[in-house]
């Protein structure tokens, strides 16, 4: 089952008075159960493409599918079935860690949620934190609690928007065996990473995108390591 499916996706952004296509009709297809790869240069277009994915922004053409549902026509459906952890720290600074994944439940109408919530809070490395204010963790530990965040509704469908940058040794190789668990377990998983040899372990398949345009989607163990494997795809996909 096709569990994302972009079609000619279009997004213009009007940049120092002048139209820019900051997405220019990508389509591409990811399925149930994949670890799939999302990646390109800065300002390739990745986030712009997320953003629409979890109906934060609207396309200027095209349509987005989770599960065959129109993102724009029944947002409120889709949201339930992702879970996205954006690229920038947005947090409430009012509240501690577990009143922030308290909050989040209540959002998506789960009120006993404890169990999971204590799930997550010991997997991302949480547990001292889970009564520390939001506005006193360090960069690395409100990126924990994004992530957290994203999964109080065990979406089907968990999108990750560079979700290492920033974090140390410890919890990058602690997030990837909870994300490869959760895969394990049926989650569909969306990775946008600079770290290609993060992608290299983790991915089935990635898309490749520059200025925009999609470059291409590769199968990334049939990437041939002796000709450079995923770097080589990368490198050249800059020049065309
Ligand atoms: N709201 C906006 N208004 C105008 N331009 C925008 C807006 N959002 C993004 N852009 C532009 O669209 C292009 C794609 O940006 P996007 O954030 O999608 O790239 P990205 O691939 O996620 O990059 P990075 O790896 O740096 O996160 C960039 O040129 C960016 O400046
Ligand atoms: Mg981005």
């Amino acid at each position: 089952m096709i569990a994302i499916s972009f079609k000619n996706l279009r997004k213009v952004f009007v940049k120092s008075g002048k139209q820019f296509d900051a997405l220019c009709d990508v389509s591409f297809d990811v399925k149930e159960g994949e670890f799939f790869g999302l990646l390109g240069p800065n300002g390739a277009g990745k986030t712009s493409l997320i953003n629409i994915l979890g109906g934060i922004s609207n396309p200027t053409f095209g349509t987005v599918e989770v599960f065959g549902l129109d993102v724009t026509e029944v947002p409120e459906r889709t949201k339930r079935l992702l879970g996205i952890v954006p690229q920038e720290l947005v947090f409430d600074p009012f509240f501690t860690v577990k009143e922030t994944l308290k909050i989040q439940s209540g959002l998506f109408g789960i009120r006993d949620n404890n169990l999971w919530i204590e799930e997550c809070l010991v997997e991302l490395g949480l547990t001292e934190q889970a009564n520390a204010n939001m506005r006193a963790l360090s960069g690395g530990m409100k990126r924990r609690v994004l992530i957290a965040q994203a999964l109080v509704h065990k979406p089907p469908i968990i999108v990750l928007d560079e979700p290492t940058a920033g974090v140390d040794i410890d919890l990058r190789e602690s997030l990837w065996l909870f994300i490869k668990k959760l895969n394990k377990l049926g989650h569909t998983i969306i990775l946008t990473t600079h770290y290609l040899e993060e992608a290299e372990m983790l991915c089935e398949r990635a898309a490749f995108m520059f200025k925009g345009k999609l470059s291409s989607v590769e199968d990334i163990s049939l990437l041939s390591k002796s000709d450079g494997g995923i770097k080589e795809v990368f490198k050249n996909m800059s020049v065309r």
